[in-house]
């Protein structure tokens, strides 16, 4: 999930649909990536993340390694949070989560540190691979086999700590507010995604690949629509003549499932550990039905199988 823009939904649909992957019975596998650490409270209570995780269990701790991963490997770091899986009952499914950290904003820094430079010479290529490709070689753990799905929440810029994710990737899903700030960063967003793929590509080439499944191809899946106003069953007549002419002008696909705006569904604070699609089971709820809609679309394009089933 990427977005330069804060505040568009990411960490939302990172719950949610996570949620709903694994209420259909799959193995889902959540990584906060952003300092915010959003993502990681909406599983966990506060006290509990100073108490048993902060110290020693996020990702920040990974990336703390001189190169990452060699203090803390991150199949280490993998939490299970107890009220989801709980909720997740007999589904079969189970949702896992690394932990973000706040101190995670300085890692980049470090990370650029350490890069040192120009990323165009011939010594520094094979720190550029080493270091972009991390996260990617790190998930090749015969320890992550076991997930279908693994969703990666990232913060609002392009930073070193977003590229190794973006590497990561398979596809890039883009939740955007159907307003012009938010979808301002469409074009530039594909832009850099591509050319951080064709370095990173040409990179591995001249050095003869850099092992595990190469070359990337981390592609746009496309925009979600979120927090969409809906009068009478209908995005209102100004929202829905921006995103059609998102749809016209863009050359991101525009997917075509939308989230609406709920603030009964996400409004709350406090989410109990348990995301809202997991807490609402009557089937006549709108927000429900457009979440099973989007994971519909986004695991058949993932070309992961996707019951449908509730
Ligand atoms: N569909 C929605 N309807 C109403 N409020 C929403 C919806 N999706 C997200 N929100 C709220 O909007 C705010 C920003 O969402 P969030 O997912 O945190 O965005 P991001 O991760 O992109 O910063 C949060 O308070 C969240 O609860
Ligand atoms: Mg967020």
């Amino acid at each position: 999930m990427m977005n330069y823009k804060g505040g568009v939904g990411k960490t939302t649909l990172t719950a949610n649909l996570g949620a709903v992957a694994a209420s259909r019975g799959m193995r889902v596998l959540l990584l906060d990536f952003d300092p915010q650490t959003n993502l990681t409270f909406s599983f966990f209570s506060i006290d509990d993340w100073h108490e048993r995780i902060k110290n020693e269990h996020t990702i920040k701790k990974w990336f703390e390694g001189d190169p990452p991963g060699s203090k803390v490997s991150l199949a280490d770091l993998v939490l299970t949070p107890e009220p989801v899986n709980t909720a997740l009952g007999d589904s079969g499914g189970r949702l896992d989560l690394i932990s973000s950290h706040l101190g995670l904003i300085n890692i980049d820094l470090d990370l650029a540190a350490h890069l040192g430079g120009s990323t165009t010479l011939d010594g520094s290529q094979r720190k550029f691979l080493d270091l972009h490709g991390c996260l990617r070689r790190a998930l090749q753990d015969d320890r992550f086999s076991e997930y279908d799905l693994v969703l990666i929440d990232c913060a609002p810029n392009f930073g070193i700590v977003t590229k190794t994710a973006i590497v990561a990737s398979e596809r890039i899903l883009v939740p955007a507010k159907a307003d012009y700030l938010s979808t301002l960063g469409l074009e530039y967003l594909a832009g850099s995604c591509n050319e951080l793929k064709q370095h990173f590509n040409d990179f591995a080439k001249h050095k003869g690949g850099v092992g595990g499944h190469w070359p990337i191809d981390p592609t746009i899946l496309g925009v979600v629509f979120t927090m969409v106003q809906i009068y009478s069953q209908k995005p209102t007549a100004s929202q829905s003549e921006y995103i059609e002419e998102v749809k016209e002008s863009s050359e991101i696909t525009v997917l075509s499932s939308m989230i609406r705006n709920s603030a009964r569904h996400f409004g709350g604070s406090g989410e109990g550990g348990v995301p809202s699609m997991l807490r609402r089971t009557t089937k006549d709820d709108d927000v429900v039905r457009e979440f099973h809609q989007l994971a519909d679309e986004v695991l058949g394009a993932l070309g992961l199988v996707s019951e449908g089933a509730r």
